[in-house]
């Protein structure tokens, strides 16, 4: 885009309600205070991992608020009237964009969902361009999914607007790991000194990373299981190998039948195919006989221990179809309490005492 035209663009946005903020709520709204006032301090949500202890149970009890609401006779509040919350994914998604739809709708905002794939960044609009325009529709939040890491720290900067990250390459996917404690403390009660197993394709997974610090900062012990192939590179097995990499301290463990072995809970992964460079996997076949999450092997964790998965679900690849579907499945309720996380998420942005 030419100097010019950014610098008109620009001070057009400027003189939308979204540069009215901080105070873009109808007074209305106030009406209905959902959670007491907070220390919430933070503008965007991009990323967990500087995310205190604190800062995760503020989300997570704000939660325990959300689900009250969802479970009202009719579940709509004002609490979020006169904002507007806009989807941006440049990535396919299900369970993430219709969560935060549905978050949005049932606080009360106005919600705009724009996919990539059938607007005009078909037409070679850049993602600086398309962040602009939402800016200038006036979007109080933007709620952005893109293949490349780093895409909503970029859009944190050059807009007015809140940015809340769906999931960014391979680096983080911040909700999804919100809501997997928030599913995790539900279930186990306290997270402290639990071990979690992550199994499948770590590498190229930002659920796995975002999952590393949400449950570690929760106090966790956190085991990653999967093939050499499948680890971020580097790290070997040690706590302090993960210190080096710039991750929380996790172990790593390759066997997964060693691995599960008194987990209190276990979280398989999808292989993530579309991420993946060939000659990572000798075959599928190879892969699920050795890190499917099966009934076999879950008889090794605690009697009870749930499964989780954040879907979409390869079924009888990286998890059997008896362990997907059984008893000890959290994989619905993990979608369930996307919407409640979610819409902690967007009232704490919305409605916290950030600057
Ligand atoms: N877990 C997750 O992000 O699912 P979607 O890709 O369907 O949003």
């Amino acid at each position: 885009m030419a100097k010019n035209a950014t610098r008109t663009q620009t001070s057009r946005a400027a003189s939308t309600p979204a540069a009215k903020r901080p105070t873009p709520l109808n007074p209305d709204a106030t009406s209905e205070r959902l959670v007491p006032e907070t220390n919430w301090t933070r503008r965007h949500l991009l990323d967990v991992d500087d995310f205190t202890s604190a800062e995760i149970e503020l989300v997570l009890d704000t939660t325990d608020a959300m689900k009250e609401v969802l479970a009202r006779d009719i579940p709509r509040v004002p609490a979020l009237r006169g904002t507007t919350i806009v989807t941006l994914f440049y990535e396919a998604s299900t369970r993430t964009r219709a969560s935060f739809e549905l978050a949005g709708k049932v606080l009360g905002a106005d919600v705009i969902n724009v996919a990539a794939s059938s607007s005009s960044v078909q037409k070679g609009e850049a993602l600086l361009d398309t962040v602009r325009t939402i800016q200038a529709i006036g979007a109080d939040v933007c709620v952005l999914r893109h293949h490349a890491s780093g895409a909503p720290y970029i859009a944190a900067r050059e807009s007015e607007f809140r940015v809340i990250n769906a999931g960014d390459g391979q680096h983080a996917h911040p909700t999804q790991a919100l809501l997997d404690a928030y599913t995790l403390r539900s279930e186990l009660g306290d997270i402290r000194g639990r071990k979690i197993v992550i199994v499948g394709d770590i590498a190229h997974s930002r659920v796995a990373r975002s999952n590393m610090w949400c449950l570690t900062s929760l106090g966790a012990e956190v085991v990653l299981c999967g093939p050499p192939t499948l680890m971020p590179v580097g790290l070997n097995g040690s706590t302090s190998d993960a210190e080096e990499h710039d991750l929380p301290p996790v172990r790593v463990e390759y066997d997964l039948d060693i691995a599960i072995e008194g987990a209190d809970a276990v979280m398989a992964l999808r292989l993530q195919r579309e991420r993946q460079s060939s000659g990572l996997l000798p075959s599928l076949r190879e892969y699920s006989r050795l890190y499917q999450v099966n009934g076999e092997r879950l008889a090794k964790a605690k009697p009870g221990a749930p499964v989780l998965h954040p879907g979409p679900i390869n079924e009888g690849v990286e998890i059997s179809t008896e362990v997907a579907h059984g008893a000890r499945s959290l994989v619905e309720e993990q979608v369930t309490n996307g919407v409640a996380v979610r819409m902690a998420v967007l009232y704490l942005l919305l409605r916290g005492e950030q600057p």
